[in-house]
């Protein structure tokens, strides 16, 4: 998987990420993907990158992130060239309520931060993050709105049952693909969206 955001182009890539830009450049150049990545806040990218995209994309464990979401779709919109093309495939916000051991801990409707204190990093469990992390929870419907807000015409929404990590350790199981499902079939949860859009 590689982290933070991706702006693809044609048969070029451009990312950009708060951390780990050096990082992915470095995985892009190991696969052979000719690529070119960006530290940078997405709320700071207006100011650093001239250019206007056919297709941006972004992926997982993205949005909780993000304080602001109108100004994350004002971005979106920015970059853009017009009959371009946004997809988003995301973690569901109504997992955001659940606790790793599966109870509702949190509000769905809040505009307030949850803060985790440290725990296991979620791309290996066995490290333990030592550092508060500040996340949001954006509702579907504040997502859907704030795209349509800057005017981008929604092709689609999908979501999924299943998703991308052990996002509930102890309650999933993996397939040969790496996807994780319920092992009790009977939690039919929402795990993942998916959201096509168009400028
Ligand atoms: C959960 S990871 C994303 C994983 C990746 N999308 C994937 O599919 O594997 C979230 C990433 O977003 C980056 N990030 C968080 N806030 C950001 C911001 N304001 N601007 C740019 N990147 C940010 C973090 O550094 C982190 O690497």
């Amino acid at each position: 998987m590689l982290r933070g955001k991706l702006f693809y182009i044609f048969n070029a890539i451009l990312g950009w990420e708060l951390y780990l830009g050096r990082w992915a450049k470095q995985l892009s150049q190991e696969v052979g993907v000719s690529a070119h990545f960006i530290c940078s806040d997405i709320y700071n990218l207006p100011d650093v990158l001239d250019k206007k995209f056919d297709i941006i994309f972004t992926s997982y464990g993205v949005l909780a992130w993000l304080p602001d979401l109108k100004k994350w779709a004002e971005v979106i919109h920015h970059f853009l060239k017009d009959g371009g093309v946004f997809y988003i495939a995301e973690i569901h916000p109504l997992t955001t309520i659940l606790s790793k051991d599966f109870k509702i801990t949190e509000p769905y409707f809040t505009k307030e931060p949850f803060i985790e204190e440290s725990g296991p990093d979620y791309a290996d469990n066995t490290v333990i993050i030592e550092s508060k992390a500040y996340m949001w929870t954006h509702t579907l419907s504040d997502i859907i709105n704030v795209l349509l807000g800057e005017g981008l015409k929604i092709e689609f929404l999908h979501e999924f049952p299943f998703t991308v990590y052990e996002q509930f350790p102890g309650f999933m199981e993996e397939d040969e693909k790496g996807i994780y499902r319920f092992k009790d079939k009977n939690i039919q949860i929402p795990l993942l969206f998916s959201l096509k859009a168009f400028k």
